[in-house]
């Protein structure tokens, strides 16, 4: 078997049209332009590609965006306040500080600052016990964006064994999470292995779905799957450069060889690197919604 390409890149153009229309038709019929501020602490090269192309797009599609970038030993209570002055600014109705933080501030305390109706990420404790519930609330955006793909590639999730590799709060518990929620798209029987599972064989090749978000190039390796599998590879990792000085990315699953033996692939790049970024923007566009009333 030669698996089915499921296209971030495709899918993600698609939903960025609808976005680019409902942005349009926002300002003409209401005035109302989403505003959505980025920030960035310090100099990771991977954090400031990831920010670059979030702000590109948002003025591809006529959002309104600001990005902020600050020096590594920037103080928590400087970060603190910048929050809490975007918290308050009509203008904009996104909030996005871009993980990792330096050692020297507390993440959890910047998230927390985050006003939860501006926290288009879903990282806020609010958001996630929203998500938890299955009440209305942002849904983070790379487990959002998995989501997206596994339903538009037209695979059955209800009693299907979905198998997370990872226990991230950014992928893998909110993933984990969403695919057991009694909705379409989910009532999945999920199970989570992380660096303490003792045979993680034992469960990738029982998978229906595989879902791997553990930031090890190439981890998992075709005799690690069963035959028909449909891979969701969450991994972008940089493995080295290129003449032209372009990173040269590899994703969490050995593709040539997976490939082979799975249903539907998602590629690295092109997978879900794509959907992440357009998930924040639906994120964006609903809460301008939501603050000016139309939602
Ligand atoms: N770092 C890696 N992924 C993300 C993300 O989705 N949002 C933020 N804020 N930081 C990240």
């Amino acid at each position: 078997m030669t698996a089915k390409i499921i296209s971030g890149t495709e899918t993600a153009k698609a939903i960025r049209e609808e976005l680019k229309a409902e942005v349009e038709e926002l300002k003409a019929k209401h005035n109302v332009v989403p505003g959505l501020v980025t920030i960035l602490v310090g100099e990771d090269p991977a954090s400031q590609s990831y920010v670059a192309a979030k702000n590109k797009t948002a003025h591809a599609l006529g959002i309104h965006s600001e990005q902020i970038t600050l020096p590594a030993d920037t103080g928590e209570k400087e970060l603190l306040d910048l929050v809490e002055k975007y918290n308050s600014d009509p203008k904009i109705h996104g909030i996005l500080v871009q993980l990792p933080l330096p050692k020297h501030i507390d993440e959890g305390k910047v998230l927390f600052a985050i006003d939860p109706d501006k926290d288009v990420d879903g990282f806020h404790p609010v958001n996630v016990g929203k998500m938890m519930v299955g009440e209305q609330c942002f849904l983070p955006c790379t487990p959002h964006g998995v989501l997206e793909l596994i339903q538009r590639s037209g695979t059955e999730t209800s009693g299907a064994e979905v198998v997370v590799v990872g226990r991230s709060n950014i992928v893998g518990k909110p993933v984990a999470n969403l695919m057991l929620q009694k909705r379409e798209g989910g009532n999945a029987t999920v199970t989570l292995c992380h660096t303490r599972t003792k045979d993680m064989d034992f469960h990738t090749k029982r998978a229906d779905i595989l879902i791997v978000a553990a930031g090890v190039p190439n981890m998992i390796k075709a005799d690690q799957v069963k035959e028909g599998v449909v891979v969701i590879d969450v991994g972008v990792n940089r493995i080295g450069m290129s003449d032209s000085g372009k990173a040269i990315l590899a994703g969490d699953v050995d593709f040539e060889s997976v490939k082979e033996k799975a249903a539907a692939i998602t590629p690295v790049p092109g997978g879900v690197g794509p959907m992440t970024i357009t998930m924040l923007m639906k994120n964006t566009v609903q809460s301008a919604r939501q603050h000016a009333g139309l939602a």
